[in-house]
């Protein structure tokens, strides 16, 4: 069958990557891609959230399988919108309805469905600007250092963790006042919790689930996790310390409850739930919900699963995940992101990236890169992936590391810390 990723990212690549491998694609797709998918796959020129355009592609095409890579379409409805059409509604969608991409769209919502189905999770209360007093009133019952999150969708910016009460009684009313726009004109104020954070990756289709392999991904641009947040800047699988009996109660307090949720509520939900966790005194907390896949958690979780994807992904839309297993590669996997100097604040694009064709020891996966005559060029602050295996995490990093030696383009940045709190 014709199979179309929406987005542009390592993630996409990764599935497309992935997907290529399989017998049951045909035509693989990528809008808009990036100079990666480029060499496995057609890229189309397409905006994934201009749904109409997405739906004539599809028709077009002959697209039968559609995966969602990013949040923004799914929290825009683009599965409802196939749904609600006659002529695509037997296109197989990959990613929640709009009521299921809630749970990353609004952060009151997911704060509210952990506490009606009894999932742990830090505690919390959420305000608006005519309950602004009430929130400086709450603010001053916690302990520092204090968490403030926008609601809404806000590219990953909108967590704020401030030190000092009156400046966050201050960033509580500028976030209020529209500092993320509309994404924060809720704010949920949660105690804060300190431990070691790790991600859960579960593909469900609303009633079956399968737990995918764990990853732990490092945000920060600095060494020792310091400086501002980034997408991602690497990321290791599995999580050491993942082991049977965390992930015992995570599957007990959080994965089941979550899917017993989600049929309780009756929501439409055939696609992934990536579990943002903490734990703490060794009893997992949930962060966040997102709904759909990390990047760069994907770059490693994906390269470990042995199944075909494209046979999973086809029983998730039937509604059959009980009927697969999935098989997972008993090695590590770790990705190192290589950036664009200034990043995540201003850079500089158009980088021509030389030492490809010497990268024999990783996969690259591609994040902003695109073709320019015969060059591939840098089109991102996140640039390009390099996944590599080995018998544990430290093993496979060494190969990340040395293949990062061999790329080259103007004030190309890594960090080579990536599992520093692993051991
Ligand atoms: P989020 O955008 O929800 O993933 O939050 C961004 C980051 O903020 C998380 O990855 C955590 O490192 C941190 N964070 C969020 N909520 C809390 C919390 N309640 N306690 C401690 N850290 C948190
Ligand atoms: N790496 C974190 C995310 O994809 O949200």
């Amino acid at each position: 069958m014709n199979i179309l990723i929406l987005g542009s990212g390592g993630r996409e690549h990764t599935f497309a990557y992935k997907i290529a491998q399989s017998t049951k694609c045909d035509k693989l797709f990528v809008a808009p891609g990036n100079a990666g998918t480029a060499e496995i796959a057609e890229n189309l020129d397409l905006n994934p959230i201009d749904f109409a355009a997405v739906a004539n592609t599809a028709l077009e095409k002959d697209i039968k399988m559609i995966v969602v890579g990013p949040e923004d379409p799914l929290v825009k409805g683009i599965v409802d919108f196939f749904k609600n059409d006659e002529r695509l509604k037997d296109i197989q969608i990959i990613g929640p309805s709009g009521r299921g991409a809630l749970l990353e769209g609004s952060k009151e919502r997911a704060k509210e469905f952990m506490a009606m189905y009894d999932i742990p999770t830090a505690a919390y209360e959420s305000f608006s600007f005519e309950s602004l007093e009430a929130g400086k009133n709450f603010l001053e019952t916690l302990k520092p250092p204090y968490v403030l999150k926008a609601d809404g969708l806000a590219a990953g910016k909108g967590v704020l963790i401030i030190d000092e009460l009156e400046e966050a009684k201050k960033e509580l009313e500028n976030m209020l006042s529209g500092k993320f726009g509309a994404a924060s004109k809720k704010v949920v104020i949660e105690e804060f919790l300190d431990g070691i954070e790790l991600s859960v990756f579960v593909l469900t289709d609303g009633k079956n689930y399968k737990i995918l392999p764990t990853a732990k991904d490092y945000k920060r641009i600095g060494e020792g996790d310091t400086g501002l947040n980034t997408g991602g800047m690497g990321a290791v699988s599995p999580v050491p310390f993942a082991d049977d009996e965390l992930m015992g109660k995570i599957e007990d307090r959080i994965v089941k409850p979550t899917v017993r949720g989600l049929q309780e509520e009756e929501i439409d939900y055939k696609g992934f739930v990536f579990i943002g966790l903490i734990k703490v005194k060794g009893e997992p907390y949930v962060i966040e919900y997102n709904v759909r896949m990390g990047d760069p958690e994907t770059e490693v979780v994906l390269p470990r699963i042995k199944t075909d994807l494209v046979d999973l992904f086809q029983k998730t839309w039937e509604g059959n995940l009980d009927q697969i297993d999935v098989e997972v590669d008993e090695r590590a996997a770790t990705t190192v992101m290589l950036v664009s100097g200034g990043y995540p604040e201003s850079y500089q694009k158009g980088k021509t990236i030389t030492g490809l064709k010497e990268i024999d020891n990783s996969i690259v996966f591609h994040a902003g890169t695109k073709k320019d005559g015969e060059e591939i060029v840098t089109s991102g602050g996140r640039v390009l992936a390099l996944t590599s295996f080995g018998k544990d995490y430290k093993e496979a990093l060494k190969k990340s590391y040395q293949s990062a030696e061999k790329l080259q383009f103007d004030k190309m940045y890594f960090r080579k810390d990536i599992g520093f709190d692993l051991s």
